[in-house]
């Protein structure tokens, strides 16, 4: 029997997948269905200090080989969440609380509400393309600032998750490491737009947007290799996973766990899919703990 259990940063997961953060991740009841259906691990939509309505539709648009959103960070805040985390928190899987804030002291307050909620870590979102927390993601010396800012006020394992909007992601991983990130997610959406030749608009309301799925794999494959060339934490892989086969050129890459986001699309028996397409792959290569491929394509 091949072992995929993971730890990171102390958190223990039965299986390396997670859902990520922005699908499915606003209500406690839809995060205990992904837990049910076989996930690691959630985290939830990202909340903010309080109530958020985003941008106004349209929002998403399905393109022929991703997905590109411009949500608009909608939440309904932290004190109204606290209730979601709990029912979350029924699943017994780890739940990640994704945050954000204005300002440094915003992101901590609402990671510190999340952790005495019950959240098992905090997933720090600096990286949404298309709101202003994305600057943050694009500037070393600002992630760092919140990254210190969030572990001061919690003791529950911090990750940040990064942008690829940026020449190099390797900067940000080793400032988000040095403040003490306990692992970092790469990678959120990438900068996207889309217009409509006939009405010769941008179809979204905020016009930018972000690009998820089959579409961005190469790129978050890339930014993973590098940043587990650069830093010692756990790195967890995300971006367009939509098979087994995807999940393990991650861990091939460097990744520890992988999310799924858009991927979910297809149904939520894509987490029991890829795990079993994992044991399959390590049983026939003679493995038997998925922490022996982690990194492996850096021989
Ligand atoms: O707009 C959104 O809610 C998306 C957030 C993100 O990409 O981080």
């Amino acid at each position: 029997m091949v072992d995929i259990s993971v730890s990171i940063a102390g958190l223990h997961l039965r299986n390396p997948t997670m859902l990520a953060s922005g699908v499915l991740g606003m209500s406690g009841k839809l995060l205990k269905r992904v837990a049910s259906a076989g996930a690691g691990a959630v985290v939830t939509k990202s909340i903010g200090p309080k109530p958020r309505p985003g941008h106004p539709n349209p929002t998403f648009v399905e393109l022929p080989y991703g997905y590109l959103n411009a949500m608009g960070l909608p939440n309904p805040g932290i004190d109204e969440f606290v209730q979601e985390i709990k029912i979350a928190k029924e699943s017994g899987v780890p739940v990640i609380v994704s945050v954000f804030g204005q300002s440094p002291e915003e992101f901590a307050y609402v990671a510190e509400r999340a952790e005495k909620a019950g959240a098992s870590a905090i997933e720090v979102n600096v990286s949404c393309p298309h709101a202003e927390v994305g600057l943050i993601g694009q500037d070393p010396v600002l992630t760092r600032e919140v990254v210190r800012s969030v572990k001061e006020r919690v003791k529950i394992p911090v990750f940040v998750k990064l942008t690829p909007n940026v020449t190099d992601i390797t900067e940000i991983a080793c400032a988000a490491e040095k403040a003490g990130a306990d692992a970092v997610t790469a990678i959120n959406t990438v900068k996207a737009m889309y217009i409509d030749i006939e009405s010769a608009k941008p179809v979204l309301s905020n016009k930018i947007g972000g690009l998820s799925g089959p579409a961005i794999k190469p790129i978050a494959i890339r930014c993973v290799y590098e940043i587990y060339e650069s830093v010692r934490i756990p790195i967890i892989g995300v971006g367009g996973i939509q098979n087994w086969k995807d999940a393990v050129e991650f861990f091939l890459a460097g990744a520890s766990a992988i999310q799924v986001g858009s991927g979910v699309i297809m149904g939520l028996n894509i987490f029991r899919d890829i795990c079993g397409g994992i044991k399959r792959y390590l049983e026939r290569k003679g493995f038997t703990k998925l922490r022996e491929i982690i990194g492996l394509a850096h021989r």
